[in-house]
């Protein structure tokens, strides 16, 4: 519910007499300046494309705004446009289903890598070729990119403005410090010390009474708040941010035609929700005096990272799942049931309050290429036409980058293979003193596969995934450290530097000495005659996060795992220990790692999703190892997965997710 759209104002409503000093004080008025997260005059804004993918489609096709539009991959729909929406379309139809509810529907199929080809592209036939094609998100990251230098380029730069891709179609914006300086412009009285150079002292009063707040969508206020209240300092921060982020998104659909929706907020929580509030194309303003009120309409499951085990942990502990009943838990009694940390998180994420931090994070930390196989294959020829076809698509990416200038590359390959429940991984450092090309990365990669294959038990495999991690910057001369390890002989160089990663997730596999030798032979020949490593290279590898694949997989919202992950490119399961088992029951299972009740044929892709989070969570965790040195005070279930679920519930000890760290779903995967 909001209310219409007319002159609006107040805050703190303590009497009918008017308070002729502001609620908030010098000090306050200087953390805005700096942004601190505790400030309470804080504003964030959440900026949210609508139905991104099918907008992409649109503006690319030149279709007009009021067609109805859906994207296709394979036979399932991953983005509806909204006038689709309005025929009742959503991701969830058939193909068949969506054109009888929609007879115009355009449907477009995402743009494919195909064996061979140099770069992905729009191929018509590729809905029948799933075995043989690999899903392409490239034109989407690509206009994810423009997109966001936009909104950059129409705000301050940092630290004026903190922009932070929240993903692919998502970016939070800090405009505290912006406001700030916006607010001492328009009004002069602000800038005088305070009286007795007294920081504790309070602000005067804003000089007015109502606020313009234009086409925006207010949330009701708080029921102990009344809008005849004249509006205090925070009412003014939020009113110019609304303004700023106004003046952003018309610059995105000027510059580029795109529509998105925002939301405006004390935080990152509460923007967050906002954008979602009303769609498409709208803003929506939660005041400070207005949150309570808007947080209580929600299931707390909802909120971020009370979608997963946490969340369902909690339903059944409190018997419900609405914010307004577990408002009424006293904080002892959260503390009680969920261990301190995540009692005392709760209790005030209900209360809106959430100070996390914005980061602006630019450079993409590793990149990611995967395919799951239905049905599973069996050869290594086709693996080896999978792996091509990855490192053509990470080159892409990392030409991108600016490999080939040398700005930036990778230091770490890794290679995931899946066989049934088992999931192995191997790495090998890329050799720096050759130029990064497809050839070198190629010849790696199958270098990994060998491994793998050496292990033994490599088919039938329903996953291969290849991923470069361990950015490193302005990498000079194309002579790196490695340089002298590649006199004479490039193979050799490669073949010296393949290494097996760490491998205590399968504790079957026979150690190196004991590897079955059956398929060498086979293998030398065809990878060339490459010597295996002598195991002694021993540099650590810094594991870097999947921030920019993290980006791509939704929101930092739990969504519920059946609506998330969509692609086919996802691999299922993981190791043996956590393999998916369910229950099935009249076409409906329930997952068994985390309770979700699902309809059988979205089990693939819950799987996948599951999958997704676990790998995700093992970088974490391996990057977390290497940097443990460096960040010993943080606790091991603090920023590692972005699911709840996935944590080890260990009450008392346990943290919430990510609090005032890491964001959720900064470190998703991303594939296709
Ligand atoms: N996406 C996907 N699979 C999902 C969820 C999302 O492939 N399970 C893709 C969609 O195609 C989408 C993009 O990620 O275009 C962003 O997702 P999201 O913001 O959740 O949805 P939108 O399609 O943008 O729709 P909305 O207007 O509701 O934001
Ligand atoms: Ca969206
Ligand atoms: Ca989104």
């Amino acid at each position: 519910m909001s209310s219409p759209n007319y002159l609006e104002s107040s805050p703190v409503s303590l009497s009918s007499q008017r308070r002729r000093k502001s609620a908030f004080s010098y000090r306050q008025l200087s953390q805005l300046a700096s942004s601190a997260t505790s400030c309470p005059l804080r504003v964030i804004a959440h900026i949210d494309l609508d139905a991104f993918y099918a907008q992409c489609e649109m503006v690319r096709l030149g279709i007009p705004p009021d067609k109805p539009l859906a994207v296709q991959q394979w036979q399932g729909l991953i983005a509806i446009n909204y006038p689709a929406r309005a025929f009742g379309l959503n991701r969830h139809v058939t193909i068949t289903e969506a054109v009888k509810l929609c007879p115009g529907l355009i449907m477009q199929h995402v743009a494919t890598w195909k064996e061979g080809d140099e770069k992905w592209a729009y191929h018509e036939d590729s809905f029948k070729n799933m075995a043989t094609h690999k899903v392409s998100l490239d034109p989407y990251r690509l206009e994810s990119r423009r997109i966001l230098a936009v909104i950059k380029d129409h705000l301050p730069a940092s630290p004026v403005s903190k922009v932070e891709k929240a993903s692919i179609d998502e970016v939070f914006l800090d405009l505290s410090t912006h406001v700030h300086g916006i607010m001492l412009e328009r009004f002069p009285e602000l800038k005088g010390p305070p009286p007795y150079d007294d920081p504790t002292e309070q602000l005067p009063r804003p000089p007015t009474t109502a606020l313009e707040w234009d086409t925006d969508a207010l949330v009701d206020l708080d029921s102990t708040e009344t809008e005849d209240d004249d509006p205090d300092w925070d009412d003014v921060a939020m009113v110019i941010a609304s303004e700023i982020v106004r003046g952003v998104r018309a610059k995105i659909y000027e510059e580029l035609k795109y529509t998105c929706s925002a939301g405006v907020a004390r935080n990152k929580m509460l923007a967050k929700l906002g954008s979602a509030h009303k769609k498409p194309n709208q803003q929506t303003i939660i005041r400070n005096r207005a949150v309570q009120h808007f947080l209580s309409d929600f299931k707390f499951t909802k909120i971020r990272n009370l979608g997963g085990k946490l969340g369902d942990e909690i339903v059944a502990a409190f018997s419900t799942d609405t914010v307004k009943d577990l408002l009424e838990v006293p904080v002892e009694q959260l503390k009680k049931k969920l261990g301190d940390d995540t009692g005392t998180w709760l209790y005030n994420i209900i209360r809106g309050e959430d100070h996390g931090e914005v980061n602006p994070r630019t450079q993409i930390k590793s990149m990611l290429s995967a395919k799951s196989f239905r049905p599973s294959i069996n050869t290594l020829e086709t693996a080896v036409r999978w792996i091509r076809i990855f490192v053509a698509d990470i080159f892409s990416r990392l030409v991108e980058e600016g490999v080939l200038e040398n700005k930036r590359r990778p230091k770490t390959l890794n290679l995931y293979h899946r066989q049934g429940a088992q999931t192995r991984s191997k790495s090998a450092s890329i050799p720096m003193g050759r130029t990064m090309d497809e050839a070198l990365l190629f010849d790696a990669a199958k270098g990994l596969l060998a491994q793998v294959i050496a292990d033994g038990r490599a088919w039938p495999c329903a996953n291969l995934s290849l991923s470069v991690s361990g950015f490193e910057e302005g990498v000079t001369g194309n002579k790196g450290i490695g340089g002298f390890l590649l006199r004479g002989d490039d193979a050799k160089a490669i073949s010296a530097a393949l290494r097996e990663s760490s491998k205590p997730r399968n504790p079957e596999t026979p150690p190196p000495s004991k590897r079955r030798r059956v398929e060498e032979s086979g293998i030398q020949r065809f990878f060339g005659a490459r010597q295996e490593s002598s195991g002694a290279v021993s540099e650590k590898e810094e594991r870097e996060d999947f921030r920019e694949e993290a980006e791509e997989a939704h929101s930092p919202f739990d969504i519920p795992p059946s609506a998330q992950l969509r692609s086919d490119d996802v691999s299922r399961s993981h190791a043996g220990e956590q393999r998916v088992e369910s229950t099935k029951d009249n076409g409906r299972y329930t997952c068994s790692r985390c309770n979700s009740s699902l309809l059988v044929t979205e089990q693939g892709e819950h799987d996948d999703w599951h999958f997704a989070k676990d790998l995700a969570a093992d970088l974490a965790a391996e990057e977390r190892t290497s940097s443990a040195a460096r960040e010993q005070s943080r606790p091991p279930s603090t920023s590692s997965s972005k699911n709840p679920a996935a944590q080890p519930k260990n009450k008392g000890r346990e943290r919430p997710p990510n609090v005032a760290k890491a964001e959720k779903g900064q470190k998703k995967l991303k594939f296709g």
